[in-house]
Parts: C-alpha cells; sequence; structure tokens
C-alpha cells in the first residue's frame, strides 16, 4: 500500500520522476504531478478516471512564478491574488505557451492557484514547475479532505500521499475569471462570494452552465456518493422515505426528531459555516459507507459559504 507520510524530499524526487503524489490543501487533497510532464499529467487522467475535457489547477508559491506561465491580464485578477493568496481561490487566467493545452483541455486559459498550506507551500517553493492538481478522488466523486480518503481511493496507484493533516477549509477552491470584461464566479468554494465582492465589488454567477465543457466542476452529479442522497426539508423528506434506513446529515436544527435515523451528522452546532464546511466531505463519505440505504441532508441558508455547500449538496443529490 502506499505510505502516508511528511518526507517532503521524497515527494519532489517522485514528482522529479513523473510519478504522482497526493498532496495536502486547506480545500481539498490534491493528486499531483509535474504539469510541464506531459506522460505525467496524463497519468492524473488516468488514474482518476477523468475525461480529458476537464481541465486541471496548477498549484504555485508565489505570484512571481504564476507569471511564469500565465498573465494577469486584467487588473481585478491581481488584486484578488494579492488579497487572497495563498487560499481557496483559483483564477483562469491567459496560458503562455510553456503550460500544455493537456492541462487546460485546450482552452487559452489555465487556472492557477496557490494553496494555503505550510506543507504544500514548501514543496512548491523547492520545485521549479508548477504542480496540476485537481482533487484527489475518482472523477465524480466526493473530494478528499484527509490522506486516509485518498489512500482509500488510489492504494497503490500512486507513488506517495504527503500527510498534511485534516483540510481545514473542506471545500475546493472558489473560480473566479473574466467574461465580457466582467468578474465571474465559475465554482462557488471556500471564499465566499460575500469576501471577494467585497474587494472588488459585484460579481456574476456562472455556476450553472451544466452544458458548458468549460468547467465541469459545475456537472450536475458532480461531488456524488454512491448511495441516493436527497437534499432539501428533512421532515418533508423523512415521511417521503420513512420505509427506509436513513443517515441524516443536518446542520444545528434542534428542531428536527433525532431518533429512527441510522446515523446522524451535526454539520455544525452551532451553525458555523466554516466548520460546516470542513465537516462536509467526510460525513458524506461516512454516510455513504454506512449500512444505512439512503442519505438525506438539510439545505443550508443560502449566505457565506452555506452557498457553496448547497451547490455541492444539489450536485451530489438525486
Ligand atoms: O481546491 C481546489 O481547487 C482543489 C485543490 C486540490 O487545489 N482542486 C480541485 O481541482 O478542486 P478539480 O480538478 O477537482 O476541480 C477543478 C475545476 C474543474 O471543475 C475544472 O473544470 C475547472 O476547475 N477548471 C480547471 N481549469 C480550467 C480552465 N482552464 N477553464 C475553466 N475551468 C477550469
Ligand atoms: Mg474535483
Amino acid at each position: 500500500m502506499v505510505e502516508i507520510g511528511t518526507n517532503i524530499n521524497l515527494a519532489k524526487d517522485l514528482l522529479l520522476r513523473g510519478e504522482l503524489v497526493a498532496i495536502p490543501t486547506e480545500t481539498v487533497y490534491g493528486l499531483a504531478a509535474n504539469a510541464l510532464n506531459e506522460k505525467a499529467v496524463l497519468s492524473i487522467f488516468e488514474v482518476k478516471n477523468r475525461p480529458f475535457f476537464d481541465p486541471l489547477i496548477i498549484h504555485l508559491a508565489s505570484i512571481e512564478s504564476v507569471k511564469l506561465y500565465a498573465d494577469f491580464e486584467d487588473e481585478r485578477l491581481l488584486i484578488l491574488a494579492k488579497h487572497f493568496w495563498p487560499g481557496p481561490l483559483t483564477l483562469l487566467l491567459p496560458k503562455k505557451n510553456n503550460i500544455p493545452y493537456l492541462i487546460t483541455s485546450g482552452l487559452d486559459k489555465v487556472a492557477v492557484r496557490i494553496p494555503n498550506h505550510a506543507i504544500s507551500l514548501k514543496l512548491l517553493e523547492s520545485i521549479s514547475f508548477p504542480l496540476a492538481a485537481p482533487s484527489a478522488n475518482p472523477f465524480g466523486y466526493v473530494s478528499p479532505t484527509e490522506p486516509n480518503h485518498v489512500k482509500k481511493h488510489f492504494g497503490n496507484r500512486l507513488a506517495y500521499i504527503l500527510d498534511g493533516g485534516k483540510c481545514e477549509v473542506g471545500i475546493e477552491s472558489s473560480i473566479v475569471g473574466i467574461e465580457n470584461d466582467k468578474v465571474c464566479i465559475y465554482r462557488l468554494g471556500g471564499l465566499s462570494i460575500e469576501a471577494i465582492e467585497k474587494i472588488i465589488g459585484p460579481v456574476e454567477l456562472k455556476i450553472n452552465q451544466s452544458s458548458n465543457p468549460k468547467t465541469p466542476g459545475q456537472l450536475k452529479n458532480h461531488y456524488a456518493p454512491k448511495k441516493p442522497l436527497f437534499v432539501g426539508d428533512v421532515k418533508k423528506l423523512k415521511q417521503k422515505h420513512h420505509l427506509k434506513k436513513i443517515d441524516l446529515i443536518y446542520f444545528g436544527q434542534d428542531e428536527i426528531k433525532l431518533d429512527d435515523y441510522t446515523n446522524i451528522y451535526n454539520l455544525s452546532e452551532t451553525k458555523d459555516f466554516k466548520e460546516a464546511a470542513v465537516n462536509l466531505f467526510k460525513f458524506l463519505r461516512l454516510a455513504d459507507d454506512s449500512d444505512s440505504e439512503i442519505i438525506i441532508c438539510s439545505e443550508l441558508p443560502d449566505i457565506d459559504l452555506g452557498r457553496a455547500i448547497n451547490d455541492r449538496l444539489k450536485r451530489a443529490a438525486r
């Protein structure tokens, strides 16, 4: 079985040789390879069973190094970068020629971010190439927030898992770019719209273009457990499915009758969105692996990180 450890030098050597290494970030674990080595990048797609039309995010350690691979054509994106990097923000920037089209699925923009995780930043600072890293889960499944999640999925199909503990944000980065001179959000994530708008004013939401192959993270039926998941009014859903064994995931709502569930997970007793984001994928995995038949999950208030959490839940739901 693949080793889980904290040896940054080993991770570096393996990446130099074109191997796959799982890396921790503050959002979720990534399945990383040298972004400039097309053979290594190909194996990311292979191991994840990911379609080639789904482009990869590249990870770097500084804005200076980002500029070697992409252009900050638009001042607003540079302002966001300076404000929120390292952090859960991915920017779509015009790519330079040194980034293979395999990374961008043929698009002229590349997705870039500087992750906020000490170990991975150290690793990124020690290498002279960007790391392409999608979430380290099979395509379409729930993202991993702990090293063991990655190990469970991929066993020996990667060379090493760099252990950075549990992810502190727990939900993928927010993806932001420019379209028709407007700042657009393509994926809701660990950085709230409110936080982004505070810095650069109103943004446009482009998160529901499920037919748009530009951003498969927008696909309905993404981030999904294997078991049926129903999201909405818990009481009504419970009535509808009362003959089934149910795992319940909820959010600080004490008025729910908590008996007769197989398992109950509270995303946050105090209704703290950050805590809920940290717990979300772990609970979806636990519920998926339990002996219940279905999962019911309450919808969160549609503000702050609640929006990104609802977005993931709806895409994971039947
Ligand atoms: O938090 C994150 O972003 C994590 C960590 C590991 O950094 N990564 C992640 O990668 O979530 P992935 O591949 O699971 O999701 C990346 C999303 C995909 O939906 C992809 O379609 C979109 O970013 N994307 C990547 N490059 C793009 C591009 N050039 N244009 C439009 N969308 C892009
Ligand atoms: Mg993913």
